[in-house]
């Protein structure tokens, strides 16, 4: 732990599981590296305070009503917090930055899709630095949008699916960040509020390292000329810890199970906190999965699919111990352990890195957004995965997870998926790009006046 700095920052993460990770990674480093810490968070997902001790917590209504907090629909739910959050996230910080015993604030960290708070920010004349949870490549994607609809990319259209986006190698125009192939207003608003509110900022931070996203962070250095950017990632590697901020209660008997399957042989199969599928899809995964002969340890977390009973009928007896089912993994451990041979997944962002950062390579399935262009990164940028191109298919699921797992076919990909950790280990030992841009940061807080 480095010298206390005499200086508090405020955290403001958004309330989905695969944003609260990351901020609160962030919270633990700059904790480490001398800053007090005080997150706020909505009454939406709210956090567990005891798990971190070492942090201040302040909860703040956020208006949902129950309905609303209940909706499926992202875009709405993102929209909404963004609407009903400014006057309760307002009371909070005037409260907090008259509170004259505590350490003086030296800036807001907000979720950059939090963008309603840079009115509230600068109206109280706070610096505000914005987190990109998600990653460089998919951030420079969704700051292109005007020029991806001057070139007539967007609206996305079916008969072009296939072709390159040649602006942004290797993503395909079936992998531009939508939902359902679909442009609707409010998700167009929040993609503008998204790259605005990092331009207005007096910083961004991203959960990436240089070797990985090297292209796209150039880029954005372009577009943002004025504004520091900090690629420090990958957080949950600077300083590992076992504070825990699951909205989901983990399941830790995957870990004895996995300790009895031999070395690279499970396919761990999880899809995030958000995605959801059909039960058709559900079923052919199943089927995959069992027909493939290999072992797997499969996360079927509540609400991935609506069904009272999801498994296909006589799919669980054909297990005989080989798979190993459970709500929530511990995800980082299961990554990390030496019985692990791939990760199917749908490529959040997180998941991604994490992935990278054990040297499992991958099956991509991406669901909607940013996940459409990690998985092109994944599987034809760093070459560490196979992409299911044509949808759920229980005949390519086997194919796909035999070739990657145990077949000479998977030889190379297994061999770039633990060159890649390698670099990804590097990065944030002393003399690391994210090491350094890390020290960058901090100076950078300091020299903030509020
Ligand atoms: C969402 C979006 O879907 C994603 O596109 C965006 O990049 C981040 O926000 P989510 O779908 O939940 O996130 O996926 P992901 O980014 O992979 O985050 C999931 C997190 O939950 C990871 O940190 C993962 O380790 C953790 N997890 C997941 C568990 O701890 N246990 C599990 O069983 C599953």
């Amino acid at each position: 732990m480095e010298e206390r700095k005499g200086r508090r920052l405020l955290l403001f993460p958004l309330p989905l599981q695969g944003h609260i990770n990351p901020m609160l990674e962030l919270a633990n480093i700059l904790h480490l590296k001398g800053f007090s810490i005080t997150i706020i968070h909505t009454h939406f997902n709210s956090l567990n305070p005891s798990t971190y001790p070492h942090f201040t917590f302040h909860s703040i209504p956020d208006g949902l009503s129950e309905s609303e907090a209940a909706t499926k629909d992202l875009v709405l739910l993102l929209s909404l917090l963004n609407a009903k959050c400014i006057e309760p996230f307002r009371e909070c910080l005037v409260r907090l930055l008259s509170d004259a015993s505590e350490e003086p604030v030296a800036c807001l960290i907000s979720d950059v899709i939090h963008f309603f708070t840079e009115s509230v920010a600068d109206s109280l004349k706070i610096p505000r630095i914005v987190l990109r949870t998600g990653g460089a490549s998919s951030f420079a994607v969704f700051a292109a949008f005007s020029l991806l609809r001057e070139k007539g990319y967007l609206p996305l259209q079916e008969s072009r699916l296939e072709e390159p986006v040649i602006e942004f190698p290797p993503i395909k125009v079936k992998d531009l960040p939508l939902i359902n192939r679909c442009i609707t207003e409010e998700y167009s608003k929040l993609v503008s509020g998204l790259s605005n509110g990092a331009k207005a900022s007096c910083g961004v931070i991203f959960n990436t390292f240089e070797d990985l996203e090297e292209h796209a962070l150039a880029r954005i250095n372009q577009e943002l000329p004025n504004i520091p950017v900090f690629p420090i990632g990958p957080f949950h590697k600077f300083y590992p810890t076992s504070s825990s901020s699951d909205l989901f209660s983990i399941d830790h008997s995957c870990i004895s199970w996995l300790d009895t399957q031999a070395p690279k042989s499970v396919v761990y199969v999880s899809f995030g906190s958000i995605a959801a599928m059909k039960e058709a899809e559900f079923s052919e995964i199943a089927w995959g999965l069992a027909n493939s002969n290999q072992p797997f340890l499969w996360v079927v977390r509540p609400g991935l699919v609506q069904a009272s009973e999801p498994f296909p009928s006589g799919f669980l007896e054909t297990l005989n111990g080989r798979g190993h089912i459970v709500k929530w993994a511990p995800q980082k451990e299961v990554l990390a352990h030496p019985a692990i041979g791939a990760f199917w997944t749908h490529n959040g962002w997180n998941s991604t890195l994490e992935s990278v950062c054990e040297g499992v390579p991958m099956i991509c399935m991406p669901c909607f957004t940013d996940q459409m262009v990690n998985a092109r990164f994944a599987s034809d940028g760093w070459k560490v995965g196979l992409q299911l191109e044509n949808g759920m298919e229980r005949g390519e699921i086997e194919r796909t997870i035999r070739k990657l797992v145990v077949e000479k076919e998977g030889e190379e990909i297994r061999e770039r998926a633990l060159k890649l950790k390698e670099k990804a280990n590097l990065c944030f030992k002393q003399g690391g790009s994210s090491y350094q841009s890390l020290d960058g940061l901090v100076k950078h807080i300091l020299s903030l006046e509020s």
